[in-house]
């Protein structure tokens, strides 16, 4: 069997109703709280009101930043960290999706170390953040439980990755109540964000058999959930919070591969949602994997228990159709003229590409572009 160190270091209280929990994990931690969060949703649906009461009532002064945009830019990780050094915040509290808990990992960060974010990225590793509790809003990203925060460079059109132990949030909230207004759209694309996150965690050359263990019964959750997830239904919805996390603790260990590297441009340079950005690719990168016998790919069809690979593509092919992500990257805006800047853009993504299963060269990456671009 193949070695591996497996560290989890987040404390999970997972459950409805959990939320409530919040003010006195927050409390152990520390009293001068940071509340990160994104500019509306949790303000417009009545959250940010709940989670300031809360905290308020376990005794904690509350900062509130509400200025994290999708894709968070290294720009606002300044800001937020300005507000939280004056007003001293020893413990950063995240509510929201990936945007912003990878917000506040980088802002906890800097309120620590008052370093450099922009020479702290990743390959390096952070040595210290202050404390995060993150309150996951949407059921994608699995930020909850993971060392990275991914943050854009605005200006070189890049996804960068902060690193390190330090950036693991002390506690994660999942409370599937907080799904409960969600809209569709979120919940596909974030749904799809995960269902990768666990693919490629499982194709990963740095999988473990324990991370395999999560990817597997991730991949398992989400292909029996997401559609009545995406139509509403409660229990799904609280099954995809589950999974992500699980997909997560996956990609924690393993890391992604080819479907993340080749889908940043398309936020980068497009504004498409990731998760949606994943889920056109990911049907594609399987599908040119299945034509090179990919034995992974094989190896995951089987312990999910298709009778191949292609059982276990067709059957995401069929998620996506049903849940209304499209085929081809044209329907996103894609254009086949930009495809050199596309190749040149993914292979720049050495991160994700290196630990990809199978050597892929920018011919691949040329093909499975142009098949994506053909629908
Ligand atoms: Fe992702």
């Amino acid at each position: 069997m193949k070695p591996f160190i497996f560290h989890l270091r987040t404390r999970i209280v997972f459950g409805r109703g959990s939320l409530n929990r919040l003010g006195s994990e927050a409390a152990k931690l520390g009293d001068r709280c940071l509340l990160v969060t994104g500019r509306s949703f949790a303000r417009r649906s009545g959250y940010l009101n709940t989670v300031v009461e809360i905290l308020e009532e376990s005794g904690l002064k509350i900062t509130v930043f509400d200025k994290v945009e999708p894709n968070p830019s290294i720009e606002t990780v300044y800001k937020g960290f300005e507000e939280g050094w004056e007003t001293n915040c020893n413990l950063v509290v995240a509510l929201g999706g990936g945007s912003a808990i990878d917000a506040a990992k980088g802002i906890a960060f800097l309120l620590k170390s008052r370093a450099r974010l922009e020479e702290s990225l990743a390959p390096n590793e952070v040595g210290e953040a202050l404390p995060i509790v993150a309150v996951p809003t949407t059921c994608g990203t699995g930020s909850e439980v993971t060392r990275y925060a991914v943050l854009t460079s605005v200006g070189r059109r890049r996804k960068e990755v902060l690193l390190g132990d330090p950036l693991t949030p002390s506690v994660a909230i999942a409370d599937a109540n907080l799904l409960n207004s969600l809209s569709r759209e979120l919940v596909t694309y974030t749904g799809f964000d995960a269902l990768s996150h666990a693919i490629e965690a499982f194709l990963s050359k740095e999988s473990t058999p324990l991370s395999d263990f999560f990817s597997l019964e991730a991949v398992q959750i989400i292909l029996r959930s997401i559609v009545e997830a995406v139509e509403g239904a409660a229990e799904a919805r609280e099954n995809m919070l589950y999974a992500s996390m699980l997909a997560g603790i996956a990609i924690n260990c393993a890391g992604t591969v080819a479907v993340h590297g080749m889908g940043y441009y398309l936020t980068n340079y497009h504004g498409v949602h990731h998760g949606l950005a994943n889920g056109v690719l990911l049907p594609h990168v399987l599908r040119f994997e299945l034509q090179r016998s990919l034995s992974r790919l094989e190896d995951a069809a089987m312990r999910l228990g298709f009778e191949n690979g292609i059982g276990l593509v067709e059957k995401i092919e069929k998620v996506a159709r049903i849940t209304g992500i499209p085929r081809s990257l044209v329907d996103l805006g894609v254009k086949p003229s930009e495809l050199d800047t596309m190749v040149a853009d993914a292979l720049s993504y050495a991160r994700n590409l290196d630990k990809h299963p199978c050597p892929l060269s920018s011919h691949d990456i040329r093909e499975i572009y142009l098949r994506a671009l053909g629908g």
